[in-house]
């Protein structure tokens, strides 16, 4: 949530500050400003309530020349989303300006205390208070910049991402983190450095980067090296990696949003998850992970799944993958619910943190929880060096490129994927996986891509589709076994970029309630492959087409039934039950993505959404 971009030079910084927050709108997008020290040293500051465009807008014509600057992108916790609540947050005395990523708990107390030394407020956000608090220990105790931002943040509850800049010290950038990520970019020799929310707005200039732990503080000087420390006052080395982005992913290729882009993306970045880790010529699934630490993940008494939203319904899928392949038990929770509720965790657990970002605070803090309790944490990640990645004692990363579309697509098929590579891979060390089965399995994923690629040939028939549907308030998606977790997704898909209120079942339950809701006005998807309990759901088919509900059916080709029942289906090639999911969650993306398109909406960036969801 919220993006931050920083740069100290000697380039123009507001051409990279507004690239950079094009770059990272995706992670929210109410209000945006910039902040630039001109270089006649005027502090600069201008903000717009709605996308980086208008922000572009207002600065037009205004001086916008420095080579020292900070920017944000915002996404509304504290304070209507505003050109007044937009940062970069100035002081009383003008001279210092702040942007800040992630919620300060104790603000109110904070706020009160600064008020009543006289200090003013024009915002009704938690991080103005940052800026005035630094401002405050810097005056009252004569402390230069980072000092008085290490004072400060000792001061301070909650979550921060912060990016300062002092009037006074033109040479100078100070960034600190806790809870929420800071990443900064070295770019030619020590003569200027880049600061970010994440790698995505600075990668096209180097890929020299330092990611901040929690509770370190670094120093940006032009002509200096980094200097980081932290808040107990230490020194700590710089250790800088070679993080190199994949820049066309961040680009929209061709398509008119990225949400397209990357349900295309889905054949060739599934090769990238199984490059080296599907071996065809040996017939064998090879994962560090499970090779690395055999002896505790074979051990594993349970797995724990926690995760969020589209992860959540890939764990759904893990669990049937890994008490299929390796017969271990496995649970799969919410990471909000699992973090407060006191669970019962066992040191030869598994915990499995599922995250396309990496950086969402409840699973962050699940994972956390689960360390403490001495717990096994495993990573199944999209984002390289993000916080959860770091903060896990092994995982697998999908490698699936950045996701830009804030609805969730290739991060999932690359979830299940890896979950599915996992429980081959761990099946096969436990020896609980037939290896008829293990190989029918292999045999079979390295045909996946190609025949998403025949899903998404049907693209233009889904689109002529939903168009009979963008009429419809109500959605209901129902599939069983595999394709339950599909069902949530579907109607998860649909419901955040379309606002069409849509509901996923396992079809056996609609009996138990929903089947109330069905009339000819409730489009029901139903996801009916040819599997497991194909004919039960045929059952259900019938029972939703005497009440006159309107059918879209997902089925595999050659299916000779559904189509004599139904006007609506979508055929997608014949699998295995378990990749099933692979496949038949595609036209449910695709339905989603043209049914937001044909009532005119922001498909990339929906309605209060955003794309890492940094707070709890
Ligand atoms: C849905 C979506 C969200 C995320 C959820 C978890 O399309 O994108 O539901 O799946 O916020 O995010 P990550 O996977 O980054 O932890």
């Amino acid at each position: 949530m919220c993006g931050i971009v920083g740069y100290i030079g000697k380039r123009q910084a507001y051409p990279i500050l507004i690239g950079g927050l094009h770059r990272l709108e995706y992670r929210g997008y109410d209000s945006a400003g910039v902040a630039l020290l001109s270089e006649t040293d005027k502090l600069n500051v201008y903000k717009a309530k709605g996308k980086v465009s208008e922000l572009e807008n207002v600065a037009q014509e205004k001086d916008c020349t420095g080579t020292i600057g900070i920017a944000h992108t915002r996404w509304a916790t504290h304070g209507e989303p505003s050109a007044r609540n937009a940062h970069p947050h100035v002081s009383e005395s003008g001279n210092l300006t702040l942007v800040h990523n992630g919620i300060i708990e104790n603000y109110v107390v904070l706020r009160d205390q600064l008020k009543s030394r006289g200090y003013h407020f024009q915002s009704d956000t938690d991080t103005e208070v940052l800026v005035q608090l630094i401002e405050y220990v810097q005056q009252s105790l004569g402390l230069n910049l980072e000092q008085a931002v290490q004072a400060a943040l000792k001061r301070v509850i909650g979550a921060y991402a912060i990016v300062v800049l002092d009037r006074r010290f033109p040479n100078r950038l100070v960034a600190a983190r806790k809870s929420s990520p800071m990443v900064v970019g070295i770019g030619e020799d020590q003569s200027e450095y880049f600061v970010a929310s994440d790698a995505s707005p600075i990668a096209e200039y180097t890929t020299q980067m330092v990611y901040l732990k929690d509770e370190e503080i670094v120093v940006c000087e032009r002509g200096r090296d980094l200097h980081v420390f932290n808040l107990s006052n230490e020194d700590v080395p710089v250790e800088v990696k070679n993080v190199e982005l994949d820049l066309t992913m961040l680009d929209k290729g061709g398509f008119p949003h990225f949400m397209l882009k990357e349900i295309f993306d889905q054949p060739a970045v599934l090769e990238d998850c199984m490059r080296g880790r599907l071996l065809p010529e040996h017939r064998r699934i090879v994962l560090s992970a499970v090779t690395d630490h055999r002896e505790r993940l074979t051990q594993a008494r349970r797995f724990i799944i926690v995760s969020c939203g589209t992860s959540w319904h890939a764990g759904l899928i893990g669990k049937q993958l890994i008490e299929h392949f390796c017969k271990i038990p496995v649970e799969v929770e919410y990471a909000s619910e699992f973090r407060y509720r006191e669970p019962v965790i066992m040191p030869d657990d598994v915990v499995m943190a599922i995250s396309q970002s990496g950086e969402t605070a409840d699973t962050l803090a699940a994972i956390e929880l689960a360390r403490e309790a001495g717990a096994f944490v495993f990573g199944v990640v999209n984002a390289v060096g993000s916080s959860i990645a770091r903060n896990t004692d092994t995982g697998t990363y999908i490698h699936v490129g950045p996701e830009i579309g804030v609805a969730s697509t290739k991060a999932f098929t690359g979830q299940v994927c890896v979950l599915t590579m996992l429980a081959l891979a761990l099946g096969e060390a436990r020896g609980t996986v037939d290896p008829g089965e293990y190989h029918a399995v292999i045999e079979e994923l390295q045909h996946i891509p190609e025949k998403i690629g025949r899903i998404l040939e049907q693209n233009d028939r889904i689109e002529v589709l939903s168009k009979i549907f963008t009429y419809a308030h109500n959605f209901l998606y129902l599939g069983r076994g595999w394709n339950y977790p599909v069902a949530l997704e579907g109607a998860l898909k649909l419901k955040e970029i379309s606002y069409i209120h849509a509901e996923g079942y396992p079809a056996a339950e609609m009996k138990h309630g929903p089947i109330a809701l069905i009339d000819q006005e409730m489009p029901v998807v139903f996801i009916a492959t040819h599997h497991q309990q194909y004919e039960k759901i045929i059952s259900n088919m019938q029972e939703v087409r005497s009440r006159n509900g309107r059918i879209i059916a997902i089925i595999t080709e050659g299916d000779q039934v559904v189509p004599g029942m139904v006007s609506e289906y979508i055929e997608v090639p014949e699998t295995l039950a378990c990749l099933a999911p692979l496949l038949s969650v595609i036209p449910l993306q695709l339905l989603a993505y043209h049914v937001a398109v044909q009532k005119g909406l922001n498909v990339d960036q929906p309605r209060n959404l955003a794309k890492s969801v940094t707070v709890e």
